[in-house]
């Protein structure tokens, strides 16, 4: 299969010191692949490396056949017409109730007009269950909710791959389901090449085709959930049982 996202020997370290080292993966297209490891490790990093918003140092990093650190600004803001995040923050407009959030990719494309403006965001808020909330405000949203506009908002834009930064995290167990299940349904229902970076095995297992293990700067493990769990390698194994640990 193609791919769609890859690594090639990436380099990124921040006032000399490194971060990744010589980091290669690909995600294929349609695939989703979920990016593991410690605090501090370079997850935040290697999206936004992926976005164009930080540089590597050397290597190479190509989406959907571009070479991301060549592009120019301009050509930065096209690309994530078709590459979005979402951002652990959820970064919502606060002046704009969520239906005018969600609208707002949509409105920026000057050939949408109201009536499909309607329908497309009417139709995500559903598949998202924010119908109710499509008048409120984000500061009156829950920490979770907040973060489902975000990813509806991100749909809007129809892109071709979605990345998520830590959907999970800060947020109640009982949202954390409804988030996972809506990653679920989002991979489902649009078949986008997606990343999700996530401390959570639970939800890495329920949604990675592939999951990347990564690890003192390099990629310590990449394989399936089942060759996680057949792995010998003790880092793999103390990452997995530290996570049984911390289960309620
Ligand atoms: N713009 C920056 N300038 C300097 N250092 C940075 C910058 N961005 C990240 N770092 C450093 O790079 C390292 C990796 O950061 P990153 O945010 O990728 O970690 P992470 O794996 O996402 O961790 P967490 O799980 O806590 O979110 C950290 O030590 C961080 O302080
Ligand atoms: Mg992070």
């Amino acid at each position: 299969m193609e791919s769609f996202f890859e690594f090639r020997h990436v380099y990124k370290g921040f006032d000399g010191r490194a971060i990744l080292h010589d980091v290669s993966f690909d995600v294929r297209a349609g695939e989703t692949v979920c990016i593991m490891g410690r605090s501090g490790v370079g997850k935040s990093v290697t999206l936004k490396l992926i976005m164009g918003f930080l540089k590597p140092d050397s290597g190479q990093i190509i989406a959907d056949g571009i070479d991301v650190p060549l592009l120019s600004e301009a050509e930065l803001t096209q690309m994530h017409k078709k590459i979005t995040m979402v951002f652990q923050s959820g970064a919502l407009f606060d002046s704009l109730t969520v239906f005018d959030n969600v609208a707002f990719p949509l409105r920026e494309r000057e050939h949408e007009n109201e009536a499909e403006v309607e329908t497309v965001v009417t139709g995500l808020l559903s598949m998202l269950d924010l119908n109710d909330q499509r008048g409120d405000y984000p500061a009156s949203l829950s920490t979770g909710m907040k973060r489902a506009v975000a990813i509806a908002r991100a749909l809007a834009a129809r892109p071709k791959a979605i990345l998520y930064d830590e959907p999970t995290t800060m947020v109640d167990p009982m949202m954390s389901h409804t988030i996972a299940d809506l990653i679920q349904r989002v991979k489902r229902q649009y078949k986008l090449t997606s990343i999700v970076v996530t401390h959570d095995t639970s939800l890495a297992r329920k949604l990675a085709d592939r999951l990347i293990m990564l690890h003192e700067g390099g990629v310590r493990f990449f394989g399936t959930v089942e060759e996680m769990d057949a792995s010998q390698d003790p880092v793999v194994r103390e990452f997995l049982q530290q996570d049984e640990l911390a289960l309620p």
